[in-house]
């Protein structure tokens, strides 16, 4: 949580995802009537200084971009891909630009880097409880659920 009610969750260390790589955090979030829900996201770093985050569904079907292959990213690693049907989008707007799903857009999602931390800001999530997940052994070996309160 933070000052002014906007919600701001460190999500990972800015040294957690190379220059270049992406990574992939099943999360929680309240929804509208207060009830929980799955909130898969996928954070990019571009370079050394630019992220971008996404909530990692693709706008085509609705699944995982990296379902099965783990990867998000195309052969020519400049944009990302949905490993389903290839669908393809820009790294910086998640724009699709070509496939199935051509001209919609990956949902983005608000970040910002505060003291060395990836932080996720304006959606308000559920914190980890404790309580162990029963659907923990079905998640990628890619996901990681990192939650930590501002
Ligand atoms: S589900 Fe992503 S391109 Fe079809």
């Amino acid at each position: 949580m933070s000052p002014n009610n906007i919600e701001v969750y460190a999500i990972c260390a800015v040294s957690n995802i190379e220059p270049g790589g992406a990574k992939a955090f099943s999360l929680s979030r309240i929804a509208g009537a207060g009830e929980n829900r799955p909130f898969p996201i996928v954070i990019v770093r571009k370079n050394a200084k630019d992220f971008f985050g996404y909530v990692n569904a693709c706008p085509h079907e609705g699944i995982w971009l990296n379902i099965g292959s783990g990867t998000f990213f195309d052969t020519d690693k400049k944009s990302l891909r949905c490993s389903r049907h290839g669908a393809r989008f820009e790294t910086e707007t998640g724009i699709c630009t070509d496939g199935p799903c051509q001209g919609a857009s990956l949902e983005p999602l608000a970040l910002a880097v505060i003291q060395g931390d990836v932080c996720l800001c304006g959606v308000a999530l559920v914190e980890d409880d404790g309580i162990p997940d029963p659907f923990a052994e079905e998640l990628d070996d890619t996901m990681e659920i990192m939650i930590h309160p501002d």
